[in-house]
């Protein structure tokens, strides 16, 4: 842990050029939407919000709104194969094409990083309908990822301008999930600091967590992670780049896999992980698990800690502690069949780090799930 530096968050930075509220959602190019929907609804809680489709006037496209609590997913396809959206599906698979994050004005976002370096990805638009407007602007992130800036202020519809409510007589219950708590992004060689610094120089960033690759190394792979706040933390990017290893790391997997650089997992965060996981494996969400050995000196290893141990040993639920509490989580194995995007769960009980103390452990399982894909 002695390569681990932590810095005290400030309060609210004085000055943000870009103010931000937190995620506005997060939109995944995906085979088949309808599918797609289905899946996160009955696997994860999700309950069906919005629609945009060739019945709302959207003649290239299907997307489906899925919220749970604080957390909007958009599932979009393409209905031709000579659609950009298409094409990000031939060369990556199901992944996440857009974080969007929620502004007070998206046309000072766009003019705030643009004029700072970030290349524009989407000219700052006025869209309205019947519930007023909303107002968005996006620039270009690692890969063919973008951020959207989305600035709702004067809207009262269930999501966008060119959105139906989406009504359905199927609707699993949630699972407890509340709120995206991060979202960690896979870049390739020596491309780590690089992102660092657009985050930093474009939108007024500050790097809170640093991980060298002694801290995350196994006997075999190893990779490094840089973890990015804004000024009031509510929105939080670690970036991870490989790093040598005697073996392929799960960076390079996912690199091979997604055909470059893009959006690894989102942490959702629960105030009962303990109930979702339950949750969640009962509807049959497959989670990485770690040897029970895990669990034979974690109160040596964390302290005393309000869970009982019995119910995070049988879920695979992993502890780690820092100066200013504990947390909980697990991560999924991956969402689709190219070993790329995963969920993480979790549960911070004062703890505003991102579980250390349990890479070694969670990153033997991923090197045992590689091997098994003949990918190690
Ligand atoms: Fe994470």
């Amino acid at each position: 842990m002695e390569t681990l530096t932590i810095e005290k968050q400030q309060a609210a930075t004085v000055n943000d050029f870009l103010p931000l509220n937190g995620t506005d959602y997060v939109e995944f190019y995906v085979g088949n939407a309808k599918q797609a929907a289905h899946f996160y609804k009955t696997a994860f809680g999700f309950q069906s919000l919005a629609y945009a489709g060739p019945e709302t006037g959207v003649r290239d496209r299907a997307s489906y709104v899925l919220m749970q609590d604080k957390i909007r997913l958009v599932l979009t396809t393409p209905l031709h194969s000579d659609s950009p959206i298409a094409e990000h599906i031939k060369k990556h698979g199901d992944g996440v094409k857009v974080l969007a994050i929620w502004v007070d004005d998206a046309y000072d976002a766009f003019t705030q990083t643009t004029q700072r370096g970030a290349e524009a990805y989407q000219q700052p638009q006025t869209l309205t309908d019947e519930h007023g407007e909303v107002r968005t602007s996006g620039i270009k992130l690692y890969g063919d990822t973008v951020h959207l800036f989305v600035e709702r202020k004067n809207y009262s519809g269930p999501f966008l301008p060119g959105y139906k409510k989406l009504e359905s007589t199927y609707n699993p219950a949630p699972a407890g999930l509340l709120y995206v708590d991060h979202c960690v992004g896979n870049v390739g060689w020596n491309q780590m600091n690089h992102w660092v610094d657009f985050y930093a120089d474009t939108m007024g960033f500050r790097n809170i967590l640093t991980f060298d690759d002694k801290t995350i190394s196994t006997e075999y792979s190893a990779l490094m992670s840089k973890v990015m706040s804004n000024g009031n933390g509510y929105v939080k990017f670690p970036i991870n780049e490989p790093a040598e290893g005697k073996k392929k790391s799960q960076i390079e997997e996912y690199l091979e896999f997604y055909e470059g650089e893009g959006v690894q997992h989102l942490a959702l965060a629960t105030k009962d992980i303990v109930h979702t996981v339950t949750e969640l494996q009962s509807r049959g969400v497959e989670f990485l698990t770690v040897p029970t050995t895990y669990y034979d000196d974690l109160v040596d290893r964390v302290g005393h800690i309000d869970e009982d141990l019995e119910p995070l040993k049988k879920l695979g639920i992993l502890v780690d502690r820092d100066e200013e509490g504990y947390l909980l989580q697990i991560f999924t194995k991956p969402l689709e069949d190219r070993p790329t995007v995963f969920f993480e769960i979790i549960q911070r009980k004062g703890a505003r780090s991102f579980g250390a103390g349990n890479f070694k452990a969670l990153f033997e399982a991923i090197e045992r799930e590689q091997e098994l894909r003949g990918n190690l």
